[in-house]
């Protein structure tokens, strides 16, 4: 089961409403604080400037120290996307950019990472050429596949594949997940293909009202197909 809740996780919405260790995972990727909405990745500005993509503020509300407590209080587990871009978290590392960045700091550590290596598409470009997400648990995996932009409605959309990846390696089937930055769904659509029960929150109501639009096409197609 999937519930979608059109709320900020944080305040009267949010992690006061669950108990501790409610859920199994915290499966989240919350704003890096890159302030890519405004405009440093050059192809986001453009599809925001023409309409494709919905701006709105994204990307500046990185999470404060409250939610990291939250996040350990409320779940036995957790990944975070973007791990290396807070503080709070033990593989903080701001500058990484390169595969070989990423593949040398993956090997040093011991914490739990996965690597997204976004494929040679990538290389030389302004954009980092991977994510890096942290896993609580330990698991170290490394994750190459091409980023495919044309079925894209988020500026910071991952991959129905990517979820799918995690929700069946690293979580597995019927335990119960919160995923507290929702963007596009991507995360939901993944979920209900792998027996996830899911609580997924997005704070922007435009891109809530979307993204729930297409997690339901989503399923009317598998349906009818
Ligand atoms: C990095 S994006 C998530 C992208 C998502 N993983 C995807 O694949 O589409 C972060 C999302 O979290 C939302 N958000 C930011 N702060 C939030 C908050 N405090 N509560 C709920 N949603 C929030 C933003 O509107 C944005 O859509």
């Amino acid at each position: 089961m999937i519930t979608f809740i059109n709320a900020d996780n944080q305040g009267w919405a949010g992690f006061d409403n669950f108990r501790d260790k409610e859920f199994d995972w915290i499966v989240a990727d919350p704003p890096y604080g890159i302030n890519a909405h405004k405009g440093n990745n050059k192809n986001l500005r453009v599809a925001i400037e023409r309409g494709e993509l919905h701006g709105g503020s994204w990307d500046g509300a990185v999470p404060n120290d409250q939610y990291f407590e939250d996040i350990k209080r409320v779940s036995k587990a957790q990944l975070v996307w973007g791990g290396n871009y807070f503080k709070q978290l033990p593989v903080f590392q701001p500058k990484l950019k390169r595969i070989k960045e990423f593949s040398d700091f993956q090997k040093g550590t011991k914490e739990g990472c996965l690597v997204w290596d976004k494929g040679e598409s990538m290389y030389n470009r302004a954009f980092n050429e991977a994510e890096l997400a942290w896993i609580s648990t330990g698991e170290q995996c490394w994750f190459k596949k091409m980023l495919n932009q044309r079925e894209r409605w988020h500026p910071t959309q991952k991959p129905v594949w990517l979820y799918r990846y995690i929700y069946k390696f690293i979580v597995g089937k019927g335990k119960t997940v919160l995923d507290t930055h929702g963007g596009s769904f991507t995360s939901a659509i993944a979920a209900e293909m792998e027996g996830i029960n899911l609580v997924i929150y997005e704070r922007d109501p435009i891109y809530f009202e979307l993204s729930l639009k297409k997690f339901k096409k989503h399923f009317r197609q598998f349906v009818l197909f």
